[in-house]
């Protein structure tokens, strides 16, 4: 059973989706802790109320990444899944972890990398999008791809209803890769 520490910024519908992956029978990980560097994020109360431990780390990059980094080996993880975490990690925390961070875009990668994958998407005339597991490297959004799902964009699509049929995706496809990737 691989260990997850889940880092999130904000609503932490991801991070839900892995809680509730995490408990169906023959699930290969289990969610150890979810940490935040905001501590008004909605996902901290939901997944302190599943009874999940919750931390938050302190302001400024290196003590907040130092602490982070602190409460992950005290709670035995072993992987970390980003999960709408909207603070770029330093290099040192990447390569202290390297080959063990992924994270969830919405976009299908390497196209939009970044911020507003949505409304990139739409205004470019693209016909499809969608959303992607990535390991975590020092590049943004950069690392190796680990699986996509792909959504079509419809006519007359709004950034705001793309996200939220792509969000929809994401909910099925982090836990299916993140299982795959701790079983690898
Ligand atoms: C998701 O769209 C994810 O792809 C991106 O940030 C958003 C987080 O949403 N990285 P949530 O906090 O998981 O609901």
């Amino acid at each position: 059973m691989t260990r997850i520490g889940i880092l999130i910024s904000g609503r932490g519908s991801n991070m839900a989706a892995l809680i509730d992956a995490a408990r169906a029978p023959g699930c290969p990980f289990e969610v150890a802790i979810v940490a935040s560097d905001n501590a008004d994020a909605p996902g901290l109360a939901h997944a302190a109320a599943q009874g999940i431990a919750t931390f938050v780390g302190p302001k400024g990059k290196i003590a907040r990444e130092a602490a982070i980094d602190a409460v992950f080996r005290a709670h035995a993880v072993e992987t970390i899944a980003l999960a709408g975490y909207m603070r770029l990690l330093s290099d040192e925390f990447v390569g202290r972890w390297r080959g063990r961070i992924v994270n969830i875009h919405p976009s299908l990668l390497p196209r939009y990398k970044g911020l507003d994958t949505h409304a990139r998407a739409i205004a470019a005339g693209d016909t499809e999008s969608g959303c992607s597991v990535h390991v975590v490297t020092e590049a943004l959004d950069g690392g190796a791809v680990l699986g996509q799902a792909r959504v079509a964009i419809l006519p007359g699509d709004t950034a705001e209803r793309l996200a939220e049929r792509v969000l929809a995706a994401e909910h099925l496809l982090y836990p299916k890769v993140l299982a795959e990737f701790v079983t690898r």
